[in-house]
C-alpha cells in the first residue's frame, strides 16, 4: 500500500529540489535529508522526507504508471462544470476567476440554497481544484495518543469537566503505533493528537518526536498550546508541521466558549509557529452557537490570512455531557459550502476532508472530496484507544480496523480519478 509517490531528483536549486513525477516536475524542500540528483525521494507537504531505494522506486513506479495517467483522466472528466446556474449565481462565479469577491458576494455564496446554484458552486471548486492541484490527494494518518485534556471547551466531549474514561499512550506505545503506521500501512506524513496535557512534559514530547520522525515522515503536531520555547526544541528534533485550529474568528464567540483562553494569543502563536517554519494547517468550527455568515465567511479569510498548507475545518457535532449537547446541528450543506467558497477565495490551499464531516453521513466524505477538497485523514490510534477519544460521538471509522478504513479510502480516492499521494509543493 502506497501514499505516496516516488519522485526522481532531476536538478537542485540550493535548497530547492525539483523532482520528476512521470515528467511532470514538481519543487520540494531538500534541507530535511538532503538527498542528491538521481536519487528517488518522498516528498510531503513540500517538504523531501526520505529517500527510497531505486529498486523500490523502481517497482512502485511501474505500479503506478498507466494507473497515474488513468487516474488522472477520469479526474479531469469528473470536474468539468456541467451545470449553469441563475444568471445572478453564474455571474458571482464567474468572478471568481477574474477578480476579489467582496464580502457581501462571499455571504451571499454561503447563503445559497438553489438546487442548481449549490451544484454550480460545488462543480466550479471542484474544477478549480483540479486545475491547480491535479489528482493528488494527500492522505495523512493520525494517532490520538492522549484523551486528557485542561481546558474546559463548552463544545468538545473530552473536555476537562467531561466524565469519561481517560487514557494515555506511553512513549513506546506512540513510536510503535507510528512504525506500524509507516511499515506496515506506508504512511509518509502523521499527526500526532492529543488534548492539552501536560502529562507529556517538553523533555517526553521531545523523545516522542525524536524517534518518530526518524521514521522519514512529515511529522504534525496537534497538541494545543504550549509555549514557543517548547515548539521550537520540538522543530529541531524533527517536527515540521503544526495543526492548531483557532476555532472561531468571532471573539465574542471564542471567549464564551473556550473559557480562560485567548483569541489574540491564539493567533499569535500560529503565526509565530510558521514563522519558525511549521508548515501550518489550521481553521474553525462550523455552527457554534451564536454564529452566523459573516462568522463564518471571517473565518475563511482568517484562515486564509495565516497562510496554511491546509485548512482544517469541520461541523460541530454536539457531544453528550457538555453544555452544547442540545444544540442543533448543522446542516452537510453549509460545511460543503464552506469547503467551496474556501477553494475559490484560496486556489493554492490543501483543504481537508474532516473526520467530523465524514461523521454526518457516508456520503459526506465524497461530497466534501468534489466540492474543492483534496486531502484526508485516516485514524490509526489502536482501536482500544480511538473508541475513547470522543471529541464527538459516532466518529466515522471509530470501529473500523486500519486496513478497513485504508481500502474503503483508496477504493473511493480510485473511483473519482484521485491518487492518494503527495508531490510537493
Ligand atoms: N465536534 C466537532 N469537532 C470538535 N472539536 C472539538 N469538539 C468538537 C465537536 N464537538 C475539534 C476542535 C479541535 C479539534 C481537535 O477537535 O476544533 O480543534
Ligand atoms: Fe481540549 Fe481541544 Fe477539547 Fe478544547 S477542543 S477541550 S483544547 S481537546
Amino acid at each position: 500500500m502506497c501514499y505516496a509517490i516516488p519522485g526522481k531528483i532531476v536538478e537542485l536549486q540550493g535548497k530547492i529540489a525539483i523532482i520528476d513525477y512521470f515528467g511532470e516536475k514538481r519543487k520540494a524542500i531538500n534541507d530535511f535529508i538532503e538527498a542528491r540528483i538521481g536519487e528517488y525521494v518522498y516528498a510531503q507537504g513540500g517538504l523531501v522526507v526520505a529517500k527510497v531505494p531505486k529498486k523500490k522506486a523502481e517497482e512502485i513506479l511501474n505500479f503506478w504508471k498507466n494507473r497515474f495517467f488513468e487516474l488522472k483522466s477520469l479526474d479531469k472528466r469528473m470536474s468539468e462544470v456541467k451545470v449553469k446556474g441563475s444568471p445572478k449565481f453564474l455571474y458571482l462565479i464567474e468572478k471568481t476567476t477574474k477578480s476579489e469577491l467582496t464580502k457581501k458576494e462571499m455571504i451571499e455564496i454561503i447563503k445559497t440554497n438553489r438546487e442548481n446554484d449549490l451544484k454550480l458552486l460545488f462543480e466550479t471548486a471542484n474544477n478549480i481544484r483540479q486545475r491547480f492541484h491535479g489528482n493528488s490527494c494527500c492522505v495523512h494518518g493520525i494517532i490520538e495518543f492522549s484523551n486528557y485534556c485542561e481546558n474546559n471547551c463548552f463544545y468538545c466531549g473530552i473536555r476537562k469537566d467531561s466524565k469519561i474514561k481517560r487514557y494515555r499512550m506511553s512513549i513506546k506505545e506512540i513510536v510503535e503505533t507510528a512504525k506500524e503506521a509507516v511499515k506496515k500501512y506506508g504512511f509518509k506524513s502523521l499527526v500526532l493528537q492529543s488534548g492539552e496535557d501536560f502529562w507529556y512534559t517538553e523533555e517526553k514530547l521531545l523523545r516522542i518526536v525524536k524517534e518518530t520522525s526518524k521514521l522519514g515522515i512529515l511529522l504534525f503536531l496537534s497538541i494545543g498550546e504550549r509555549s514557543e520555547k517548547t515548539y521550537e526544541k520540538l522543530y529541531n528534533a524533527g517536527a515540521r508541521g503544526v495543526l492548531l485550529r483557532f476555532e472561531t474568528s468571532n471573539e465574542k464567540i471564542f471567549k464564551k466558549l473556550r473559557p480562560g483562553k485567548s483569541l489574540k494569543k491564539r493567533i499569535s502563536l500560529i503565526k509565530n509557529l510558521r514563522n519558525m517554519g511549521y508548515i501550518i494547517a489550521t481553521g474553525f468550527l462550523i455552527g457554534l452557537p451564536g454564529e452566523s455568515e459573516k462568522d463564518i465567511v471571517n473565518n475563511i479569510l482568517l484562515t486564509k490570512k495565516l497562510k496554511p498548507e491546509m485548512y482544517s475545518f469541520g461541523p460541530m457535532i454536539p457531544a453528550k455531557n457538555t453544555p452544547l449537547e442540545n444544540h442543533k446541528q448543522v446542516d452537510k450543506n453549509l460545511v460543503l459550502k464552506t469547503i467551496a467558497l474556501s477553494r475559490l477565495i484560496d486556489k493554492k490551499a490543501k483543504i481537508l476532508v474532516t473526520t467530523a464531516l465524514e461523521t454526518l453521513d457516508k456520503n459526506a466524505k465524497k461530497q466534501g472530496l468534489l466540492s474543492g477538497a483534496n486531502s484526508l485523514m485516516i485514524n490509526v490510534t489502536p482501536l482500544k484507544y480511538r473508541r475513547l477519544y470522543g471529541i464527538y460521538p459516532n466518529r466515522a471509522g471509530s470501529d473500523k480496523e486500519i486496513d478497513e478504513n485504508i481500502k474503503e479510502t483508496v477504493d473511493l480516492l480510485y473511483s473519482l480519478g484521485r491518487a492518494p499521494t503527495d508531490l510537493g509543493l
